[in-house]
């Protein structure tokens, strides 16, 4: 094949950029791989929708399989998003054995498993840079540059939008409902916010980046989410006091084996939720928009990937990345690339959160009285949990003060039931609230 001809379903603020910067730099990216590609076809919605960059109108169709059934497109990039319309699309492609680039990430997560099968299927790939953290070029790293690790943790800034507030939060002293609405009006986040804010689209991605990590396909709904409505000023506050910040992670860490009977293989924790790390941590200084992925290997020791997770031109040249990689495989005919999700682990399942061991940081509002401590200690203790501090904030005297817990290593299990024991307690007067503290160590 002399040249390797691209059709695109989906010319918004994404497609646009990658036509834009196909134009710009398809040269440069033609004269580097050695082989000439060219953006044949687009699929809009319609055809005079307000994008970001011109489309000319001549290379424009409302049809999408006109763009997937063309036998001069080699192969197609789905930029529509959604899990249905575009699970057709890249399943009709695949089936005409046309690679598909795709940046979508909720139609991997949910259907990713189908869709690797229809791939290898047909002999042809999937690839999908830019599905997770945009412009960071993850997938790539963890597929192939760190194809001789193990990797055991994992921790991954990978929803702009949470860390655009829990930024706003931290440098204004600001409340999360406050950010959040200004959020929205300079269309840093979308409304409704939901997916993003309650942790969604991180366990989109961070389910992708621990099946790549450990070579068996992460099931959604065994990944444990909690998102950031529940944080508040005064926790940012006091975590700050004490040293910590608080960031959205996605979390993939190696668990160590379960002993005796019904032990299986790996365990895995896969998770996303709010933590307190380390001022210290230069995941802590990651602000803003910006995403950042953290990744241990065996051999490599600590790596970090920082850069935008989203946007017209980031994400642009992670599909730029993928099209260079098709035409690779299209015009020296080598399907032989390192296959995504790898069955390496035969014998791998995600731990349940409840046995997953964290730390954690506590803050009760309690009666301001002498003995209170003795009986939340009392029902710590009798949970085998350990404190590591108390601290009752100066500052803060009332009827009710703010007490702050910060508590060893202990099961999720086990702390859920020791705090809702506290919460039951005459003297504890608000729901208590759990942090989990993640010192990436
Ligand atoms: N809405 C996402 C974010 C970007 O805020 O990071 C697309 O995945």
């Amino acid at each position: 094949m002399d040249q390797v001809n691209f059709g695109m379903i989906g010319g918004g603020t994404v497609g646009s950029g990658v036509f834009h910067h196909l134009s710009r730099n398809g040269a440069l990216l033609a004269a580097r791989i050695g082989v000439p590609v060219s953006l044949r076809k687009v699929a809009v919605k319609a055809l005079d929708e307000p994008r970001p960059y011109p489309i000319p109108r001549a290379q424009m169709t409302t049809d999408w399989r006109e763009v997937v059934n063309d036998p001069e497109v080699h192969a197609v990039i789905e930029l529509v998003g959604g899990t249905t319309i575009a699970r057709e699309m890249i399943l009709t492609a695949l089936k005409l054995g046309k690679p598909v680039i795709t940046a979508n990430k909720a139609l991997l997560s949910a259907h990713g498993a189908e869709l690797f099968a229809a791939a290898r299927q047909h002999r042809a790939n999937l690839y999908y840079e830019a599905a997770v953290a945009g412009g960071i070029p993850i997938i790539k790293a963890l597929r192939e540059a760190l194809v001789g690790n193990r990797i055991t943790h994992l921790y991954g800034i990978v929803n702009g939008t949470c860390n655009y507030i829990l930024t706003r939060m931290k440098q204004e002293g600001a409340e999360f409902a406050t950010v959040l609405a200004e959020a929205q009006k300079l269309g840093y986040a979308e409304t409704p916010p939901d997916l993003d804010i309650d942790g969604h689209d991180a366990e989109h991605k961070t389910g992708i980046l621990a099946s790549l990590a450990h070579g068996f396909w992460v099931n959604p709904k065994d990944i444990y989410v909690e998102g950031i409505r529940h944080i508040s000023r005064l926790d940012m506050q006091f975590a700050g006091q004490l040293g910590y910040t608080i960031k959205l992670l996605g979390i993939v860490k190696t668990l160590p084996p379960k002993t005796g009977k019904g032990a299986r293989g790996e365990r895995v924790q896969v998770s996303v939720y709010p933590a307190l790390i380390p001022h210290a941590h230069v995941l802590s200084n990651v602000n803003g928009v910006f995403n950042a992925v953290f990744v241990r290997g065996d051999v490599v020791g600590d790596t970090l990937f920082y850069g935008r997770g989203a946007g017209k031109d980031a994400t642009a040249s992670a599909v730029l990345s993928d099209i260079a990689d098709v035409a690779l495989e299209l015009a020296h005919q080598s399907h032989g690339r390192v296959p995504p999700f790898v069955a390496h682990a035969r014998r791998a399942e995600v731990a349940p959160i409840g046995e997953v061991v964290s730390r954690y940081y506590v803050r009760l509002t309690v009666l301001d009285r002498p003995g209170v401590i003795a009986k939340i200690s009392a029902i710590l203790g009798a949970a085998k949990i350990g404190i590591a501090s108390i601290i009752q904030p100066e500052g803060h005297e009332g009827e009710t003060v703010p007490l702050i817990l910060m508590i060893h290593d202990a099961p999720n299990a086990a702390m859920s039931r020791a705090l809702a024991q506290i919460a039951k307690l005459s003297v504890v007067k608000a729901p208590p609230m759990m942090i989990r503290v993640e010192n990436l160590e």
